[in-house]
């Protein structure tokens, strides 16, 4: 395990992206990947309000902020707590965006009168388990909230980015994304790893249609049933010494 990490961090230090991080002064390497999804598909533009769903360390924060400029507005959430930025525009707060009450801390935090913002970004991952189609189930879920917050959140032709763990219920969740959007598009940024099994959905110009109780799923934390799943397959493997 110790081997395997320190071959990790070797491997960090020789990135191109995670080099550029540490020059640019941007939190994370992540901030490359909005960067090269923005200036394919024009996602945020100058002075738009943008909404970030796991925003830790807030990397894809200061990108936004970067192409919003002074007139814009960047609110983050995130289950970590996320370092102050130095702008008054830029806020972040700790919180779980599954929960009712944090968006509703969110809506107040919302500089406009409509408290609806123009784009939705979220590069939210669940803790990884290691097993490949628990993480994408997760994952999948992740981006359905996040989904169903968007067309909450959204202003009409607001658009949305998502990152999803790829899997055989990515199409389902494209077209579902579909009957929201009029565009939709799945996208790898050459700064996202080749050996990394994410990717990210890209929805244009949200319709305005209204989230439909089909779609419905609970806002509450499902964290511990997964937790204690992974905890039983993991003693299952164990006996079985897989
Ligand atoms: C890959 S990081 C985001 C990196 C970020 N885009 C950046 O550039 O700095 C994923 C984040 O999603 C957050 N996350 C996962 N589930 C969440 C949830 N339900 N509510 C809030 N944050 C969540 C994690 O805490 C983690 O910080």
């Amino acid at each position: 395990m110790v081997k395997k990490n320190i071959k990790w961090i070797k491997k960090r230090k020789r990135d191109l992206y995670y080099k550029l991080a540490k020059k640019l002064n941007y939190r994370s390497r992540a901030s490359f990947k909005l960067m090269q999804l923005n200036e394919k598909f024009n996602i945020i533009k100058p002075g738009n309000v943008v909404l970030d769903l796991g925003c830790a360390p807030g990397g894809w924060m200061q990108v936004a902020r970067e192409i919003v400029g002074e007139e814009g507005f960047v609110i983050g959430i995130d289950l970590q707590k996320v370092k102050p930025f130095k702008y008054n525009n830029v806020i972040a707060i700790k919180g779980d965006f599954t929960l009712e009450e944090n968006l509703k801390k969110i809506k107040e935090l919302i500089p406009n009168e409509d408290k609806k913002v123009d784009v939705v970004i979220s590069d939210a991952s669940p803790n990884i388990s290691g097993y490949w189609d628990f993480d994408h189930a997760r994952s999948i879920d992740l981006c359905k909230t996040a989904l169903q917050i968007a067309t909450e959140m959204l202003k009409e032709r607001g658009n949305f980015l998502a990152k999803v763990f790829y899997g055989d219920m990515v199409n389902d969740y494209k077209k579902l994304v579909e009957k929201y959007f009029e565009r939709v598009y799945l996208s790898k940024p050459r700064a996202s790893r080749k050996e990394s099994s994410e990717i990210y959905i890209i929805a244009k110009r949200y319709t305005g249609r209204v989230w439909e109780e089909e779609d419905k799923i609970k806002r509450e934390k499902r964290e511990n049933d997964s937790e204690l799943l992974v905890k039983k397959i993991k003693n299952q493997r164990k006996s079985f010494k897989l």
